[in-house]
């Protein structure tokens, strides 16, 4: 079946439960994104195709999460090519609503609230990005519960897809769902790369190409640690850092080693002694006028 395109509430859910009842589903994946599609994104459409009957997509450019007017004027809005690669990874429904659409009432009034776990890292330069980025994922795992019963009379399986490139934003919508009940596994999906090291991102399209050599560095550095935690040796954290900072193009917001669920930076004893357990190293730099992020697991 081709994809389809939808842009009302109504429609998703009348969709959604005609696929249902047509593939006789009993699971519904869905993947919240902004658009600007990349194979990050494909990886996720990738995986949700292979656990679920029906995969549907949003595509969504949260007003919420930007602080800025210009950054919000800016995004890329790539639908059809956007469409194509969805379509391509076996996805059956895109869900593609207005601004208004989202927010009949212009800005909502009640919204989610990250804690403080919005509030350091990414959030500590981008105050207010995860209550609205958290607000619009609420709608949308709500939005896009399945339609409808399974054929067997139980209710659908539902799972949502989201990268671990967002480290923090994985963490809060993993919290959020504890914390709140919501009814969906929340499926996180490993960081895609190009062959050079690079995380892909919406904004490496940003870079020239002297800041994309620049910015190799910051996997240079994480790859380090990872060495460093596979051979349960102590963390060098100073050394990446060092490496990060010998780069004059890139300029180092934050890079430590946290724990994956709180973000916590890990006691400082694990940069003393032998690394056992599980940490993320995470780090964020400008390299030009561009802000990215990275982060390795280190599992050991
Ligand atoms: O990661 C993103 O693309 C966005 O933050 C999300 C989850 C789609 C919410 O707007």
């Amino acid at each position: 079946m081709p994809i389809k395109l939808v842009t009302t509430a109504a429609e998703l859910r009348s969709e959604s439960a005609r696929l249902l009842g047509a593939k006789r589903g009993s699971s519904q994946g869905l993947i919240p994104t902004m658009g600007a599609l990349h194979s990050g994104h494909a990886a996720l459409a990738r995986t949700a195709v292979a656990q679920n009957d029906v995969v549907v997509a949003t595509i969504f450019v949260n007003p919420l999460q930007f602080g800025d007017a210009v950054d919000l004027d800016r995004y890329p809005r790539t639908l059809e090519a956007d469409m194509a690669l969805l379509d391509a990874e076996g996805v059956d429904l895109v869900f593609a609503p207005s601004v208004d659409e989202m927010y009949p009432g212009g800005q909502p009034l009640v919204r989610v609230t990250s804690g403080s776990l919005g509030e350091k890292w990414e959030g500590a330069s981008r105050p207010g990005h995860f209550d609205g980025a958290l607000t619009v994922v609420a709608k949308l795992l709500h939005l896009g519960l399945p339609g409808g019963v399974a054929f067997d009379g139980s209710t659908p399986a539902y799972r949502a897809y989201f990268g671990q490139k967002d480290a923090q934003q994985l963490a809060l919508v993993k919290r959020m769902v504890a914390d709140l009940n919501f009814p969906v596994e929340v499926v996180p999906v490993p960081t895609v790369r190009s062959e050079d090291g690079l995380a892909l991102s919406s904004r490496n399209r940003f870079l020239s190409d002297v800041e994309r050599d620049a910015a190799l560095v910051l996997s240079r550095a994480l790859r380090l640690l990872e060495a460093r935690a596979n051979a349960h040796e102590p963390l060098d954290v100073e050394s990446a850092v060092e490496l990060v900072r010998s780069q004059p193009l890139v300029e180092l917001d934050y890079f430590d080693v946290v724990d994956p669920l709180t973000l916590e930076p890990l006691a400082e004893n694990c940069r003393e002694t032998p690394f056992r357990g599980e940490g993320l190293a995470i780090i964020a730099a400008k390299v030009g006028p561009v802000r990215l992020i990275d982060n390795a697991p280190l599992d050991s």
